[in-house]
């Protein structure tokens, strides 16, 4: 008997216990959600600006916490109104390119509390319907944020599209714009795999890499793949060159944006005139994963979606030397050009 009574007591005990942590659990995410409607940090108080392209920062809280309000569409008109948000046209873009690791960096920039992420690729300069919409059209896309923050949006096409250097210079022609690379072969690689699946998740067949990738007839790579023309770097960059000059572009080494990504972070802050507030705090690898994933704060934190890390195809050795020779004089070029070299084989 009184051992039954003392397994009810520790059964309400846990229960309290539990309903206890539950509620202070509760409260934190609360009291978090409610500063972000203040104002807590001015920036102006917490910075010098050094120039007239600095920007004045807020509380990483306040950015993310008002943001989030509206997204979730609780942000009223009035809060809109009373904190100055507007929706403004993107002052970086990360133009490219496709599975360099677009969205780790859209993602990891946003953690900059003066950097605003358009989520969704716009397509607004590849896409001659959505070209036609007007730039209007393209500023109503764009998140909500404070004046003194950036907006970034990501389109890799916008790399490869022949239209799409003059449409952004027409908007802004003093824009920057960020491309990021990996390795020509393993961004092939990687292009082919997302296709790939893109079949199989349809219970469609596709062809092997090396099929695609090398010319039957003539045994040489076949430059008419997309995946394989992507990786020129060279030739597309030289296209953006006709409009802007190379100091408008910064380029991130996506290879080591996955296994080290705050020094190539820090490129882009002082590529972008923002001081430097991200730090490893915000970037904790994650095994599981075999990724860096994001930190905000002590509550929210978040890893990119399963879709990126794909596991490759094993590909034949000897397609791999063919393909990294045959990239071999572009890159050269692609180095002298841009000012970064990469050491790809
Ligand atoms: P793989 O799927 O080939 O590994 P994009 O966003 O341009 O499509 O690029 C996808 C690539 O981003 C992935 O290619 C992955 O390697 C890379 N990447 C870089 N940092 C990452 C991160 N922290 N988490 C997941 N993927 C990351």
């Amino acid at each position: 008997m009184l051992f039954k009574q003392q397994a009810l007591l520790r059964q309400k005990l846990f229960v309290l216990g539990s309903l206890a942590i539950g509620s202070l659990l509760y409260l934190v995410a609360r009291v978090g959600s409610l500063d972000r409607l203040q104002p807590i940090c001015p920036i102006d108080g917490r910075f010098r600006p050094h120039g007239q392209d600095e920007i004045p920062l807020r509380t990483l809280q306040f950015k993310r916490g008002l943001l989030h309000e509206f997204r979730k569409g609780n942000a009223t008109k009035e809060q809109i109104q009373l904190h100055n948000l507007v929706q403004q046209l993107p002052k970086a873009i990360i133009i490219g390119v496709r599975k360099g690791g677009t969205r780790a960096l859209l993602e990891m920039l946003n953690l900059h509390p003066a950097v605003v992420k358009a989520s969704q690729e716009i397509h607004f300069f590849d896409n001659d319907e959505n070209y036609a919409k007007g730039i209007e059209w393209y500023r109503k896309k764009m998140p909500f944020s404070y004046p003194h923050q950036i907006t970034i949006e990501k389109s890799p096409a916008y790399f490869i599209t022949e239209e799409v250097p003059e449409r952004i210079y027409k908007m802004n022609s003093s824009i920057k714009l960020l491309i990021i690379v990996r390795e020509p072969t393993t961004r092939a690689i990687s292009d082919y795999t997302q296709v790939l699946e893109g079949k199989e998740r349809k219970n469609k067949t596709y062809y092997k890499f090396e099929k695609l990738a090398i010319d039957p007839n003539t045994c040489e790579v076949n430059t008419k793949y997309k995946a394989v023309r992507t990786s020129i770097y060279t030739k597309h960059l030289e296209r953006w060159l006709k409009y802007f000059p190379i100091e408008q572009f910064h380029i991130v080494d996506g290879d080591r944006l996955i296994t080290e990504p705050l020094p190539e972070l820090q490129l882009v802050e002082k590529f972008l005139n923002l001081p430097p507030r991200i730090s490893q705090y915000n970037l904790y690898f994650n095994a599981t994963r075999g990724f860096y994933c994001l930190r905000f704060n002590i509550v929210f934190n978040k890893c990119l979606a399963g879709s990126k890390g794909r596991i490759h195809p094993e590909v034949d050795s000897s397609v791999i030397t063919k393909l990294r020779k045959f990239f071999h004089p572009f890159n050269q070029k692609f180095y002298q050009i841009t000012g970064r070299t990469f050491n790809w084989p």
